[in-house]
This record gives structure tokens, sequence and C-alpha cells, in this order.
């Protein structure tokens, strides 16, 4: 069992690899519903439709290097497990979204694990991606754009280590609010 973290990275890196500019994720905790929704939305080169077919199947992967293809079929079989499942929309040229569902209390959905440090691993490399993140339980809301991040620090990049050290603290408080209000 993965932590959902995990399989997040493993879908923002999907949308670097898909050439994405702009990746959006977005963790819904619907606690009255009984519903999380973890949805990533790119501006990757998208998948035609043969591609879109095959992607659930284990072990199918267009990359000439490294992996073995699993990020999705894994990430749909724990989304299934949990009375919930993987939706994808993609256009080529356009874009490509993933939706997974869980239900929020089942006994096996993993815990969304380290995302402070699934986040700041995704963020701090040299890459031209900028994300835009929210998460939401029930009515509150963490979000940050680091487009608008960028637009206020000007010259000085994500990755300074000054900016590192802000955005880590930046991103743990947003998620340590969050996270007091299931013990609330
Ligand atoms: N966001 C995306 N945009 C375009 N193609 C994608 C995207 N995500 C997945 N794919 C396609 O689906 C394939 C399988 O993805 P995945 O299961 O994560 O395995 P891997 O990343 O190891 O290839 C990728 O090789 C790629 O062709
Ligand atoms: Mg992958």
């Amino acid at each position: 069992m993965l932590e959902l973290s995990l399989h997040i990275l493993d879908i923002l890196e999907n949308s670097v690899a898909a050439g994405a500019t702009r990746v959006e994720l977005r963790i819904e905790e619907d606690l009255a519903a009984d519903r999380l929704t973890i949805e990533v939305i790119d501006n990757g080169k998208g998948m035609d439709e043969e591609t879109l077919s095959h992607v659930l199947d284990p072990f199918f992967t267009t990359r000439q290097t490294r992996h073995v293809g699993l990020g999705l079929p894994l990430f749909a079989a724990a989304a299934e497990w949990c009375n919930g499942g993987l939706h994808i929309e993609s256009q080529v040229g356009q874009g490509t979204r993933v939706i997974a569902t869980f239900q929020h209390s089942h006994i096996d959905r993993a815990p969304l694990g380290d995302i402070e440090g699934t986040l700041l691993a995704f963020l701090l490399t040299e890459r031209p991606v900028d994300l835009h993140y929210v998460h939401r339980v029930d009515g509150r809301a963490f979000e940050f754009d680091t487009a608008e991040l960028r637009a206020e620090l000007g010259d000085v990049p994500l990755t300074h280590p000054a900016v590192r050290r802000w955005l880590g603290e930046f991103i743990g408080e947003g998620e340590g609010e969050l996270r007091g209000v299931y013990s609330t």
C-alpha cells in the first residue's frame, strides 16, 4: 500500500514528462460525503485515443527509459479497491485530466502521507513547470500557485535556500491547519 502522495508524485511526473508547463493538483476531502478526490490537470501534449485506451493496462508505457508503466494502473487499483475509481480525460495538444476517487473512511485507503515533502520534491527542481495546488477539507482550503509566487520573487528562484526554507514552512503550516480540521 503506497502513501497517496507517492501516487500523486507519479501523476505529477507524468505531466512533466508530457511537457506540461502548468499543472493543477486538487485534493478534495468531503468528510460528510465520505469522499476523497484527487485531480491532476495539465497542459501537456495529451494522449491520442489509442494511448488512452491502454494507459490502465499494467506495464504499458510510451517511455524509452527506466520505468515500467505502473503509475496509472496502480493508482487505479488503489482507488477501485476503496469503492472509487480512476478516470482520465485527454486531448492531443491540449492536456490531460486524471481524477481518482476514494471512499474517505475505507479501511484500506492509504493516508495522503508526506504531501509537504512530495510538493517540495516536485517544485524544487529547475524545471519550468508551475503548480496550482488546492487542498480542501470540508469548508477549509489551503491553496497556492507557484506562478504567483514566482511573480513576487522576480529573479530569485524557488530553489534559493531562503525561499526553499520559506516554502517548506508555508506548505507545512497550510497542511497542518487542515489536519487540525480532523481533530476538532
Ligand atoms: N499526463 C499525461 N499526459 C500525457 N500522457 C500521459 C500522461 N500520463 C500518462 N501518460 C501516458 O501513459 C503512459 C503510462 O503512464 P504510467 O502508468 O504513469 O507509466 P510511466 O509513467 O512509467 O510510463 C505514459 O508512458 C504516457 O504515455
Ligand atoms: Mg508514470
